[in-house]
């Protein structure tokens, strides 16, 4: 593989994880040519310089278009907010770059269909941002699941919880503008289907429901402004499989700092997962004796790839960063033609299916077939 030219759009929070994630890639994996940081992008010049230089990026912009056109750049990471991801990739893969996009795809369906088409139509690799998968902990609970560890699955139940939105005066931000999404559903539920349609595949049917805890949120020059989104939804599925889940979300929960947990029950035993405590799943078998059943914790080690690259000791645990550059690792092996675990544009419309399913259930208080949004 050719030394790669990376672009970075964006550089808050999610921006400076790509940005770690690029330069931690070869040190942790080592096996391919170090990324070249070429160009970033941010909304002034004054605000580009400064984080280019933090990030070791060679040049920088206050306009992002000026990253796409660089002859440099080979992919680009876009990790600005949800409404602006449509425009930016469409421009990247027409200018045939690489993408590297933060999830959701976009806030409307339609839009995340003409990046789909637009990643088709280049023939360049279009990734999303979905680093839960990558934890060494959910690529075991995959395998375990592979080697029907716990038999039949029968029931999958998954919540994304956190407090960053609690406050009733937290301040507004994009993430409560209509033009940003749904809320809860965009910004949180397609994690825990990225986890869904790795483990068990694809959503056949939603049923919905989103709440707003409060109505108006203050602004950053006085006076207040109406919220747009929903920071909470509640959703009963159905697999194709036939297996029934339930998957609730909460921006606005108290004491949830990065909660997301998956729990599934089979014929003979359930595995239970949560993200705050990311380097251990917990097992319940059946097997041997039934005065000692009881759940077991498993922590993660060497022996769970791809543990073993970032450190040699079992259970001293990888962080939330560590997810991105395992990401980004993938991210480079699909652009060298190699097998990856990746959701890219062709599969994360089916996640964007999902969502916008169950906000027209919520919309029409009805079950909705994620199938039938075309
Ligand atoms: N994968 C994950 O776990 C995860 C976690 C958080 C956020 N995200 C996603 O990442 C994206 C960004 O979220 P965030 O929390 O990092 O937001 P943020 O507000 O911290 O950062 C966004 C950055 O984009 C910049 N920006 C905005 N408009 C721009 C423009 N036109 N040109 C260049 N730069 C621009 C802003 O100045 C800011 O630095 C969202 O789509 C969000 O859903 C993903």
């Amino acid at each position: 593989m050719e030394n790669l030219g990376v672009g970075l759009i964006g550089t808050g929070y999610m921006g400076k994880c790509h940005a770690l994630a690029w330069n931690a890639v070869k040190p942790v994996f080592n096996d391919g040519p170090r990324p070249r940081l070429i160009h970033l992008g941010e909304v002034s010049a004054a605000l580009a310089a400064e984080r280019a230089a933090a990030f070791g990026f060679e040049r920088s912009s206050g306009d992002w278009r000026a990253v796409v056109a660089d002859p440099d750049v080979d992919v680009v990471s876009i990790t600005t907010p949800n409404q602006f991801h449509a425009e930016m990739a469409i421009a990247a893969l027409e200018a045939g770059k690489h993408v590297w996009c933060e999830k959701p795809m976009a806030p409307t369906f339609a839009d995340a269909e003409k990046m789909r088409a637009a990643a088709q139509q280049a023939g360049k690799i279009a990734a999303l941002g979905y680093n839960y998968i990558q934890n060494p902990a959910i690529r075991h609970i995959a395998k375990l699941l592979g080697e029907k560890a716990i038999g039949a699955i029968s029931h999958v139940r998954l919540e994304m919880d956190e407090d960053f939105m609690a406050d009733p005066d937290a301040p507004f931000s994009w993430k409560s503008e209509a033009s940003s999404g749904h809320g809860a559903l965009d910004d949180f539920g397609v994690h825990p289907l990225s986890l869904v349609t790795t483990l068990f595949g694809a959503v056949e049917r939603v049923m919905t429901h989103q709440a707003k805890p409060y109505a108006d949120r203050p602004l950053q020059g006085g006076g207040r402004r109406a919220v747009e989104t929903y920071d909470i939804a509640t959703t009963l599925f159905e697999l194709q499989s036939g297996v029934p889940g339930v998957i609730a979300l909460n921006r606005s929960a108290w004491g949830r700092k990065g909660r997301l947990t998956l729990q599934i029950y089979g014929s003979r035993g359930s595995i239970v997962f949560d993200q705050e405590r990311m380097n251990e799943l917990q097992l319940y078998t059946i097997d041997g004796r039934a005065t000692e059943q009881g759940f077991r914790t498993v922590l993660t080690a060497p022996h769970h790839p791809p543990y073993d690259r970032f450190i040699p000791a079992p259970g001293h645990g990888l962080g939330f960063n560590d997810l991105k550059v395992i990401e980004c690792r993938q991210l480079m092996n699909l652009i060298a033609g190699k097998p990856a675990i990746a959701i890219t544009f062709e599969e994360g419309i089916e996640i964007e299916r999902c969502v916008h399913a169950m906000a027209l259930s919520h919309k029409e208080g009805r079950w909705a077939t994620v199938r039938s949004l075309a």
